[in-house]
């Protein structure tokens, strides 16, 4: 089934319709629809509660009217009724589907991430400059966030700026008068994460520098930039081993080193695998078994990014 694009108030009604769904046979739908009604009459429409059960119960009506009509919606309800159905039936068998995972991160991020305007203009910005999709997911961002502040990190190094998402996460977990430097490859990308930096009112604590990390990691060091409290590695996996090996050079004791997208959807154990980045995720692996300066772990994730995880690792006093 193509991927459906849900619009903010849909998916709000599929997650309150999967969180109150599971398990429940279909019927429930017509008690939901009269109870709702009554409810949403008598709580005059305020009560969350009286809104879902009413909007499960309009999307009934409205599966049962479409059925019978031949309205231009019809495939678009069909195929949102179709999706939380599919999404019903694989929790019932454990939930292992991506729209599940998908469903489930909105879920939380929907209690735990509150809306924040900076942040999704700054995705709205990638997105229209024509930028990848290759961001980490609100979740993630706010784990880096969040390391940053267990961390207590001043000085932030990231590889792989894109538009500046994460960019953005980890500038805001940074202590006072920390800065974040992000080394990103492409100009273009790096300009559109100078502005979403800007529009986040970071420009003056984000210093975005544009060409390889490869190269510009040594510059960094000739420069005396570090050492670094925090290193965020997001860029070409295939290099991984590299820039794990200068953001060894580039930390201290204490310093914590995450790196990206470590899975591949489960292809990281296929030793034979012809895909670059696998194989630079595998010597990566490889270099961080081996090295005796760090302790680490990787951590397998699914959610709306897929199914992939990261690597953690702690630098330890030599
Ligand atoms: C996965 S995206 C980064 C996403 C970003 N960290 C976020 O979560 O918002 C990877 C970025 O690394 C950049 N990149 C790829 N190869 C690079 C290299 N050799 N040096 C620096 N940046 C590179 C790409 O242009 C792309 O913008």
């Amino acid at each position: 089934m193509p991927k459906l694009e849900l619009s903010r108030t849909e998916r709000h009604l599929v997650d309150s319709i999967l969180e109150m769904q599971v398990g429940r046979p279909n019927f429930f739908a017509w008690g939901y629809l009269v109870c709702g009604g009554v409810l949403a009459v008598f709580a005059g429409l305020n009560d969350n509660t009286a809104m879902a059960f009413t909007a499960f119960g309009l999307v009934c009506g409205f599966r049962i009217w479409e059925e019978r009509s031949n309205s231009k919606y019809a495939p678009h309800w069909l195929s949102l009724i179709q999706k939380y159905e599919s999404m019903r039936e694989d929790l019932s068998r454990g939930g292992s589907s991506p729209d599940t995972w998908d469903a489930v991160d909105r879920y939380f991020n929907g209690q735990l991430i509150p809306s924040d305007g900076v942040l999704e203009s700054a995705l709205i910005e990638s997105a229209a400059a024509g930028l990848p999709s290759q961001q980490v997911a609100p979740n993630q961002g706010k784990l880096l966030m969040l390391l940053a502040k267990i961390s207590h990190a001043r000085k932030i190094l990231e590889i792989g700026t894109l538009g500046g998402y994460s960019t953005i996460w980890l500038a805001r977990g940074m202590a006072e008068g920390g800065t974040v430097i992000s080394l990103e490859a492409d100009p273009k990308h790096a300009e559109v994460a100078r502005g979403n930096v800007s529009r986040a009112g970071l420009a003056e604590v984000v210093d975005i520098r544009v060409g390889d990390a490869l190269e510009a990691l040594p510059k960094l060091a000739e420069e005396n930039c570090g050492p670094f409290d925090l290193v965020f590695i997001d860029a070409d996996k295939k290099s991984n081993s590299n820039y794990f090996a200068w953001a060894i050079k580039l930390c201290k004791p204490g310093s914590v080193i995450v790196v990206d997208n470590v899975v591949r959807d489960g292809t990281v154990i296929d030793r034979q695998s012809s895909d670059p980045s696998v194989q630079g995720v595998r010597r990566f692996t490889e270099l961080f078994a081996a090295e005796s300066r760090v302790s680490g772990t990787v951590i397998q994730t699914v959610g709306s990014k897929g199914y992939d995880g990261f690597a953690i690792a702690l630098m330890l006093d030599k």
